[in-house]
């Protein structure tokens, strides 16, 4: 069982192009307010997620010369918890998102830590083949349009033994997952729509997540596509999710 023909699809587009040019447009559009949004919504809890994301790489990102992109980087707080384990004088960080507007709010708190704010496509990344020492995404990876190949990309670029950190939402099962489901699906996107007046975008945020594939399917095409040691790991109660894997 495996991810092949499933991406995200915000409502009214059809094929993949029209998928992506519609998930770049909301970020841009939501770019002024996504931070504020985000740590209101989610409580603060997301500044946690990314910190233990960036722990569970220490091993790597402690390494002055290892070669590391935060792929869907948006507004920069997992490039920031990323960069805050690097050692004095150590290579950049690529920091990569194809949203202008979120990419420029967070060049403005990476730059000057030691990260390149790079304008691509997470689907045809600009980056040589077996480059990478590290690639980690948070919250981005549920909206690429086509979930397959960007790991099929991911994997192009990490140098062999390179890891890979892929941080997302979940959808948790038992009484707990219930009361979430019902922030989540009725609750979030209302507070989203009235603070940001961009209703669709936090109508799509429950969606997409919906669409996730569950973490079985997940780890399932992570090894068919030749990554190792592929494994989730919950975060509060499997709200979020890390996936490691390492390119043999
Ligand atoms: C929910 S934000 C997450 C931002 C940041 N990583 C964080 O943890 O707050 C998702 C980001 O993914 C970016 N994104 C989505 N699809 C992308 C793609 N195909 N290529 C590059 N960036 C993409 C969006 O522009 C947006 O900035």
């Amino acid at each position: 069982m495996t991810v092949q023909t499933r991406g995200a699809q915000p409502v009214g587009t059809t094929g993949e192009q029209d998928a992506a040019a519609a998930v770049q447009a909301m970020f841009d559009s939501i770019a002024p307010r996504y931070d504020l949004l985000n740590h209101i919504l989610s409580g603060s809890i997301d500044r946690f997620w990314w910190w233990r994301t960036a722990r569970r790489f220490r091993h790597i990102l402690s390494h002055p010369q290892a070669r590391i992109a935060d792929i869907c980087c948006g507004t920069g707080d997992m490039t920031m918890a990323l960069l805050r384990r690097r050692p004095p004088l150590a290579a950049p960080v690529l920091a990569v998102d194809f949203s202008h507007q979120m990419l420029m709010r967070g060049a403005a708190k990476f730059a000057k830590h030691g990260a390149i704010a790079v304008e691509a496509d997470a689907l045809h990344l600009p980056i040589a083949d077996g480059t990478l020492q590290l690639l980690t995404t948070a919250f981005g990876f549920r909206n690429l349009a086509n979930y397959e190949a960007g790991l099929r990309e991911f994997h192009r670029v990490l140098a062999p033994e390179g890891e890979l950190g892929i941080l997302d939402f979940s959808e948790p099962g038992g009484i707990l997952g219930k009361l979430y489901a019902f922030y989540f699906r009725r609750i979030l996107p209302r507070i989203g729509r009235l603070l940001s007046g961009a209703g669709s975008a936090y109508a799509y945020l429950p969606a997409s997540v919906g669409r996730f594939p569950a973490p079985r399917e997940m780890l399932a095409t992570l090894e068919s596509i030749g990554f190792r040691d592929v494994r989730w790991t919950p975060f509060t109660f499997g709200i979020a999710g890390l996936y490691t894997a390492r390119k043999p």
